[in-house]
Order: C-alpha cells, then sequence, then structure tokens
C-alpha cells in the first residue's frame, strides 16, 4: 500500500475505535531536538546505559550519572512540542484518543496540549530524594547549571545528592502510571506504538497485552521493528511529525 492509503486504513480503524491509546518513544521526540537512545548518534552511543543509567550506578556513582543527565535535562530542557506532539492533541480533544502512555521523559506530550498522559518512565521536570524521599522541582534548582563543571543538586532537608523523577534501569515502574498503563493496554481497541524500538520491557509487553485483548496495532516508525509484519496489524514507515498530523486530518476528514 502507499503511505496515503496505510494513512487511510489507520485513520478508518481509530475511527471505528471506542478506546484508543498512543505508546510513544524518544522517536516521536527527535524532531524537537532530543536525540534517541539506539539510532545512529543516539544517547547509547555516547553513554553506556549500564554505566550511566542504572540505579546502583547512581547511588555509587551519583556524579558520573549527573554527567549524562546535565547533558541530556540540558537538551531536554531547550525542546519544544512538534507537531507529532500537538497533532496527538489535537486527537485527544476530537475525542478520539483516550490516553498517551509515553516513555519519554521530556514532558513534550503535556507542552504539545495532551492532558491524558500516562508518565511510564517519569518525567525529568522533578527531582527526588532517594534518601528522606523529598522531592523538587528540577527548576529549583536551575542556576547551578551556571557554574562549571555544574554540582549535582543536593537535598535541602538532608543534603543527599538528588535524583531525577525518571525510572533508571533496575527500578520498578511508578506504581500508578503501571497500573493505568495495564488498565488501557487491556482496555483498547486500537494502540498506536510510535517512535519507539519497543525493546525495553515492560513498556514493550504493552502492544503485547493490547494484542491478547484484540486491539489493532499500528506502529509509526522510520524504520521497521520487531513488532513490523508480526504484532503490527499496519506499520505506517515515517517520520511522527509527518504522519501524525496527515493521519490527524484523514480522522477528521472521518467525521
Ligand atoms: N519518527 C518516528 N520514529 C522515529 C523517528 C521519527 N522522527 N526517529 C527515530 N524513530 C524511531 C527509531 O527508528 C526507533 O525505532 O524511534 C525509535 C527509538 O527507539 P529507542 O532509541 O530505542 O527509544 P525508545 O524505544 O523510546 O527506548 C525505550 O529505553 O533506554 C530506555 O528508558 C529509555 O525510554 C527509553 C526506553
Amino acid at each position: 500500500m502507499t503511505r496515503a492509503e496505510d494513512i487511510d486504513a489507520a485513520a478508518r480503524m481509530l475511527h471505528a475505535s471506542k478506546v484508543a491509546v498512543a505508546l510513544t518513544g524518544a522517536g516521536i521526540s527527535v524532531d524537537s531536538g532530543i536525540p534517541d537512545f539506539r539510532s545512529s548518534g543516539g544517547l547509547w552511543e555516547r553513554f553506556d546505559p549500564m554505566e550511566y543509567a542504572t540505579i546502583e550506578a547512581f547511588v555509587s556513582s551519583p556524579r558520573k550519572v549527573w554527567s549524562m543527565l546535565f547533558e541530556m535535562m540540558d537538551v531536554v530542557e531547550s525542546a519544544r512540542a512538534n507537531a507529532g506532539h500537538t497533532a496527538l492533541a489535537e486527537l485527544e480533544a476530537m475525542g478520539r484518543l483516550d490516553a498517551i502512555i509515553t516513555q519519554n521523559i521530556d514532558n513534550l506530550h503535556q507542552a504539545g496540549g495532551s492532558r491524558r498522559v500516562i508518565e511510564f518512565h517519569g518525567n525529568s521536570r522533578r527531582l527526588v530524594c532517594l534518601r528522606c524521599g523529598r522531592e523538587y522541582a528540577a527548576e529549583q534548582f536551575a542556576a547551578l547549571r551556571d557554574m562549571s563543571p555544574p554540582p549535582p543538586p543536593e537535598c535541602r532537608e538532608c543534603g543527599a545528592i538528588l535524583k531525577p523523577d525518571v525510572v533508571l534501569f533496575g527500578e520498578a515502574i511508578p506504581e500508578r502510571a503501571a497500573r493505568d498503563a495495564a488498565i488501557m493496554a487491556a482496555s483498547c481497541d486500537v494502540m498506536l506504538v510510535i517512535g519507539t524500538s519497543a525493546m525495553v520491557y515492560p513498556a514493550a509487553g504493552l502492544p503485547v497485552t493490547a494484542k491478547s485483548r484484540g486491539a489493532k496495532i499500528i506502529e509509526i516508525n522510520l524504520e521497521p521493528t520487531h513488532l513490523t509484519g508480526t504484532l503490527a496489524d499496519l506499520t505506517i514507515m515515517g517520520g511522527a511529525t509527518d504522519v501524525i498530523p496527515a493521519l490527524v486530518e484523514r480522522v477528521r476528514a472521518l467525521g
């Protein structure tokens, strides 16, 4: 099928659905200037995730992990929502998308206008103290970034080095996000899987749950993944900022 035929088929599935969910990954934010993790030039090519993105690494070498986190947060904080994010918000406003389950920590779905966003891997705008449990907004420590090198933020209550409220490898998914995502995956009849390599569990298990409950899986990606031609009922090859707006316009045209 041509790209237009794929988009038309996907729009008809969305138009006919009762509960539609989007599972998004780093690919949807690439056009906002945030590199993904596993494409060439991705973050994990420059930082070994086992050395920089596990909870063990954070506890044993917080300053080293913060050197990567500062670089990631500089990019995230200067990023703006793109046409893919805003198109998904339009789909929600049209009553055609019930929730977004995002693996991204960049807050761009909310910035793009989406209201029902399940933050499966947390959100880098919040910092937490692993020792005393206090929570902070990351912007409360923005002045640190003027120092070179910036020191890691410390808890104002107990002095411990704070951690962004994001899920590192070896950490559990936040309980409420895990529950809400499981409910949405089990109850949807269409799941859009956008800009994710679908390699990291438990997020990668969500399309499997949806499929097992009879949902249609529509994949949007620049390149094939292991879902392509297997779990995915339809794969639309292309950039998220091109495909999603075209898909939303087609759904709108169907009335
Ligand atoms: N449009 C659509 N898809 C894109 C685009 C784009 N413009 N750019 C890249 N992609 C696709 C890539 O082809 C790839 O399949 O997005 C996917 C990104 O995959 P990853 O880099 O593995 O990112 P993601 O799937 O979100 O990773 C999941 O792994 O490291 C952990 O916690 C991290 O949340 C992350 C999780």
